[in-house]
């Protein structure tokens, strides 16, 4: 903010937009229209994800004054990491289609450099995993496995992870098939079967050694065995093998139910995601928000990270005072990478933090502790 002000003293204008709603139309501007469908758009007629959202305009902080909250700490201790601030880049699959030069999961990795704001890379990348990693600095990064049926596959997925330093492993758990999303299917566009994001795929060695021919010279035959392989519809029975295949932190993303995080917990996962999806998935669900307490409750002091509607950093303290450890941003970066690749990025991420800070700092919650259930009530 002091940086802003103090270009706009010298007649300097900020570069990317200070509101989300302008974030969103000027990505829209940038996309194509079927690159803006699949990354803006949702499962039915998105009512769950504008639900998503809306949720948040139900609960109100609670302003304490006399507090002298002139030093916040916003820094929060995850899996025996302490990060500057509670919150993650979520994985976006197949998010080089953002970026101008195509380069999404490079971008991203060198903003969570640039901030200290981890990025959770999705399996779903134009770069394979261990170049991702390089990019990561400091910032510790986590790897976010879309399960193959092929459990070798995913146990080569995992190791490379392990190998390449990711410090956690997200196993997303409602994305073993695509929901309906009719934006999608009205362009004809499923980004994942042109096959620019298969990367962590193409260069596996165990998925190499299920071809008939190097993806290289057969590129569709490429692209219809991953669509073979890729969507595994896990079952409870298979969590003690996902289990087996890391010492590193296991977190289970898709969490809503609070019987499905107490099963997980009892399961040795290390943390639970509370996720929709962002409403892609499934349509007629509740807001992901709505569920977070019960989820927290049911977690017994597991961390729980937190996304699906995340658009300011007021909503990143009211999710935090609902429970969540760390939250996650989602469409919001996306749109700041189209915009103007890693620096767009980091203007996002840095504007959420900034109005994350200065709320704490107005409303009198100079640490994440103080901010719990008592400094919000229900809108009236
Ligand atoms: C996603 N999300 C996602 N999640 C995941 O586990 N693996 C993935 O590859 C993807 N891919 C993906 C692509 C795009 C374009 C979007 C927008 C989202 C879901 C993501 O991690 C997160 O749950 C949602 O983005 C949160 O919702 P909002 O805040 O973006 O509305």
């Amino acid at each position: 903010q002091d940086e802003i002000y103090a270009n706009g003293l010298g007649g300097v204008m900020p570069r990317f937009p200070m509101t989300y709603a302008e974030l969103e139309a000027r990505a829209q501007q940038a996309l194509a229209p079927s690159v803006w469908s699949y990354v803006a758009g949702g499962a039915g007629d998105e009512r769950t994800q504008r639900a998503n959202v809306a949720a948040f305009e139900r609960w109100g902080l609670l302003p304490r004054m006399f507090v002298g909250a002139a030093e916040r700490d916003l820094s929060v201790e995850l899996f025996g990491m302490r990060l500057p601030s509670p919150v993650f880049m979520a994985p976006v699959g197949v998010i080089g289609l953002c970026a101008q030069d195509g380069y999404g999961d490079l971008a991203t990795a060198r903003a969570a450099a640039r901030t200290g704001v981890p990025m959770v890379a999705s399996t779903l990348s134009v770069d394979p995993m261990e170049q991702v990693a390089m990019e990561f600095g400091g910032t510790p990064g986590f790897f976010q496995l879309y399960t193959p049926t092929d459990r070798d596959l995913a146990a080569s997925l995992v190791h490379r992870a392990v190998a390449a330093g990711f410090k956690g492993i997200v196993v997303t758990l409602d994305t073993w098939i695509t929901g309906w999303r009719p934006r999608d299917l009205s362009t004809g566009n499923f980004p994942q079967l042109r096959g620019h994001c298969l990367a962590n795929y193409t260069s596996d060695p165990v998925f190499r050694s299920r071809l008939q021919r190097p993806p290289e010279e057969d590129p569709r035959a490429a692209v219809l065995t991953w669509a073979q392989l890729f969507g595994n519809p896990l079952t409870w029975a298979d969590l003690p093998w996902l289990r087996s295949l890391t010492d590193l932190p296991l977190i289970v993303k898709g969490i809503c139910h609070p019987d499905d995080a107490r099963r997980a917990k009892d399961n040795g996962v290390d943390g639970i995601y509370c996720s929709n999806h962002g409403g892609r998935q499934a349509n007629g669900g509740l807001p992901a928000l709505d569920l977070l307490p019960a989820v927290v409750e049911a977690a017994g002091g597991l961390p729980v990270l937190f996304d699906s509607g995340i658009r300011s950093g007021a909503d990143i303290i009211k999710a935090l005072a609902l429970g969540a450890t760390a939250v996650g941003i989602g469409r919001p970066y996306a749109y700041g990478l189209a915009l103007g690749g890693t620096d767009g990025i980091v203007h996002v991420l840095r504007s959420l933090l900034a109005e994350a800070d200065l709320i704490m700092a107005v409303d009198g919650y100079p640490t994440l502790e103080d901010l719990n259930r008592e400094a919000l009530q229900p809108v009236a």
